[in-house]
């Protein structure tokens, strides 16, 4: 088993920040829920435990609380914001409505030098502050390490349990050291070592992989995204030709989109890949229709369809292997203002269709966006697919604007590869959250050399965001949009006019629709 720290969520938004990070420092880290019984936590073995914060107040009725024997385990623990208060409530401190809400940037004055979690650290330091209630007596046992503008007990300590208290987030960006305090808890107080890197996980997964599926044959959907991408090439490390990789071309793919595929699983990798070009059938079904949600089922279903037809003609196998990720696998607590708990994964079409009788694999369930990134490097796939941008299951189906042809698809796919090879020349595209063209249901009068046109407008989006929740509208360089513009008119017959979204989300969304 992986040395492990275990993360008790008490609800806070940034739960999964502070498990990220933790793995940044090469140490595996769970996130479990707050109420987690000692002795389920114990048999995790954690060298240390982190308590999250959390929007609540441990005096509030239904308060979220662990249970108290994981103050027994004799197991290193650090409470975060609302763990600090957690401290107070079971070991004998006091905690009061702050009579100034601590929010936004702050000063962390170090006040003993000699702190574990300080080590290596100058004496002041910025941090990241989100709390109303305060530390206004310590808990037995416990003496201040530091204090902010705020608080006399910013950062506390009880040295002989090993336990540490801190009021500010050390896992976002705005305490720009807070990782350092992270790692000094993992490596320094824990006692972890580095040993959680992708380079030992293909090893741990490749026998994890072989072990589950012994000689049984395997099917994976594979869409060209990451997530599906990464997981073909981990499972075909593992068992090769056991695994037949299915690819359907719905006809609403980018440019290049099924080459690509084809390229590196195919002819790379050696993949036992099964090509489904459907493209006809889809067109068939979404033909009249003009309804965004409508078009959304059409292809859903057909997709469906097609893979279920496809599995069959692919022989008969045990598993089915998804890219699930950890995110969508953490149970997030239903805490009231958790935002965390609200945020559902977005409208997925091309998932597992419930009657179909497979044992799963999932060999990236216990990995975030960005360690299977890594993992993708790892196994040799290249920059284009490992750093691709999130695309939408229904494809081109919604960015094209209104009843979809294939003289449509067409037309934007011509536009949207000159929208990403700009941006990749100037260096922007891999910066960038999401950069497309977008069809527009709209025809205009222009002029080209002495002809009159009557043809389609072209929206360019491109956006800035951390999750897909939230985006804001990249500012592109006017000349970039000018060499976009002039390329995408000159270049694409039957488009005569490019615009710019400047739209944020909210109140826009990052696709058109
Ligand atoms: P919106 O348009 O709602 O999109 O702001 C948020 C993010 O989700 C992506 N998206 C999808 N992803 N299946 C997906 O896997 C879908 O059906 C789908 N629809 C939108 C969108 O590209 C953006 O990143």
């Amino acid at each position: 088993m992986n040395e492990q720290i275990v993360i008790l969520d008490f609800g806070s938004q940034y739960t999964q920040v502070i498990a990220r990070r933790i793995r940044e420092c090469s140490v595996y880290s769970t996130i479990v829920r707050f109420d987690t019984p000692a002795a389920e936590l114990a048999k995790l073995a954690p060298k240390g435990i982190i308590l999250s914060g959390g929007p609540s107040s441990v005096y509030a009725k239904d308060a979220p609380l662990p249970d108290k024997a994981i103050f027994k385990l004799g197991v290193p623990i650090l409470g975060i914001c609302y763990g600090v208060q957690v401290f107070a409530q079971f070991l004998g401190g006091r905690v009061e409505k702050g009579t100034k809400r601590e929010y936004g940037k702050g000063t962390l004055t170090v006040a003993d030098p000699a702190c574990a979690l300080f080590e290596g650290l100058p004496d002041k330091l910025q941090v990241w502050n989100s709390h109303g209630d305060k530390l206004t007596r310590l808990p037995k046992g416990f003496s201040v390490v530091g204090t902010t503008e705020n608080s006399d007990y910013a950062a506390i300590e009880d040295p002989h349990r090993r336990f540490f208290g801190i009021q500010f987030h050390p896992e976002v960006a705005h305490s720009p050291r807070g990782k350092e305090v992270l790692a000094n808890f993992v490596h320094g107080v824990c006692g972890c070592g580095k040993g959680w890197t992708m380079r030992n996980y293909v090893e741990q997964a490749v026998e994890e992989i072989r072990a589950q599926v012994g000689t049984e044959r395997v099917i994976l959907g594979l869409s060209g995204g990451v997530d599906s991408s990464v997981a073909a090439a981990l499972i075909h490390k593992a068992i090769g030709d056991q695994l037949t990789c299915i690819f359907v071309n719905n006809g609403l793919l980018r440019a290049r989109e099924a080459e690509v595929v084809q390229e590196v699983f195919g002819r790379n990798f050696k993949v036992k890949l099964q090509y489904e070009d459907a493209t006809p059938l889809f067109l068939r079904k979404l033909k009249g229709v003009t309804d965004p949600e409508k078009k959304r089922k059409v292809i859903g279903k057909t997709f469906i369809d097609v893979f279920q037809t496809a599995t069959k003609r692919a022989g008969k196998a045990k598993f089915l292997a998804q890219g699930t990720l950890y995110p969508d696998v953490i149970e997030s607590v239903p805490i009231a203002g958790n935002p965390a708990a609200m945020i559902k994964s977005h409208h997925n079409v091309g998932g597992l269709p419930k009657n179909m009788k497979f044992k799963l694999v999932e060999p990236l369930r216990c990995l975030f966006k960005d360690e299977v990134r890594q993992l993708g490097l790892e196994l040799g796939l290249p920059k284009e697919i490992v750093f691709r941008q999130p695309f939408p299951g229904p494809g081109l189906g919604v960015r094209v604007l209104g009843e979809v042809t294939k003289a449509k698809c067409d037309l934007l796919r011509a536009a949207d590869a000159i929208v990403v090879e700009e941006m990749k020349a100037a260096d922007l595209y891999y910066k960038t959250w999401q950069t497309f063209a977008v069809l527009l249901p709209v025809r205009s009068v222009g002029v080209q050399g002495d002809e009159r046109t009557y043809d389609y407008t072209v929206a360019i989006r491109a956006v800035e965001s951390q999750d897909g929740m939230t985006a804001d509208w990249v500012r592109v360089p006017y000349d970039l949009l000018e060499k976009i513009s002039t390329r995408i008119t000159n270049e694409v017959r039957g488009i005569n006019r490019v615009v710019l979204d400047l739209t944020s989300k909210p109140p826009g969304t990052i696709e058109w629709e």
